[in-house]
């Protein structure tokens, strides 16, 4: 079984089985404190046994590296790493808000730049986006591109929760240049959704996502033809760690990356 539709399969059993306890109050009760520094929510934990369980039941023989469930090694010989974030956006899961997701990628080496494979499956409609290295990006099973003519909007993605009150004032000038600014609270969704052109950019410089947040959606956002660049302008990369925190911008084409590096106050050149 090739390792795509095995994390399609296993995200299609987490939209299956928290379809109906989404948005409920019994999704929200607190499970303790998970391997990620979050409070894992009764959503999560289902979610991430549906993935386990499915794992295990298909004798896979890798490492799951996940956001709740930490380290959990399925073979003494492991063959890989899933790095799973089974719901992406919990708080908008418990609120009932309509936009969260399961994120799971595979990566023969402990990096995000080795991942080979990415689905994101948004877990409120069931749309399945999905990409192997080198093979592209797609949507449902039609191949998707981020938005590479100029749009008649020019919509700016952002994640600014909890952002240090230092660190505000350099997202300003790209805030104030678009009337069309959007931040959904689900950051693998978000990289899916700019992944499909419908958003322009997307910028997260919080030091705050770990790995499992935007494996999935890194792989989907560069083989949709997007640039993900770090603060820095390099290509994104991190280890395989919890402690490791990453900040990004994804750009539809290089025009856009330079005007909003500039904007935000960094050399305009990558
Ligand atoms: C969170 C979401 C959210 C982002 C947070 C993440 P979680 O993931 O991606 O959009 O602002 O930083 O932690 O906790 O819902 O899996
Ligand atoms: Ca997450």
């Amino acid at each position: 079984m090739k390792v795509i539709d095995i994390l399609e399969e296993a995200a299609k059993r987490v939209h299956a089985n928290v379809k109906n306890l989404a948005g409920t109050k019994e999704s929200g009760t607190d499970h303790g404190m998970g391997a990620g520094g979050d409070i894992s929510r009764k959503i999560d934990i289902v979610a991430e046994k549906t993935v386990l369980d499915y794992l295990r039941e298909i004798n896979f023989e890798g490492t799951v590296f996940g956001e709740e469930c930490g380290i959990v090694e399925f073979s003494p010989n492991p063959k890989g790493f899933i790095i799973m974030d089974a719901i992406d956006g919990s708080t908008n899961a418990v609120r009932g808000l309509p936009f969260f997701c399961c994120s799971l990628a595979y990566t023969p080496e402990d990096k995000l730049s080795s991942v080979t494979d990415g689905v994101v499956m948004d877990l409120h409609n069931g749309d399945l986006y999905s990409a192997s290295k080198g093979k592209g990006a797609y949507m449902n099973g039609k191949k998707i591109q981020v938005h590479k003519e100029k749009p008649i909007y020019f919509v700016v993605g952002v994640d600014i929760s909890g952002i240090s009150p230092d660190a505000l004032p350099q997202l300003a000038p790209i805030l104030s240049a678009s009337n069309h600014v959007r931040h959904f609270g689900a950051v693998a969704l978000e990289l899916a959704i700019f992944a499909r052109g419908l958003v322009d950019v997307f910028v997260d410089l919080r030091r705050k996502l770990r790995i499992t947040d935007v494996a999935a959606g890194y792989l989907i956002a560069l083989e949709a033809g997007g640039y993900v660049v770090d603060e820095n302008g390099m290509p994104l990369d991190s280890k395989l760690s919890y402690d490791k925190r990453i900040s990004f911008i994804a750009a539809a084409n290089e025009e856009t990356l330079a005007d909003v590096r500039k904007k935000l106050g960094l050399s305009p050149k990558i």
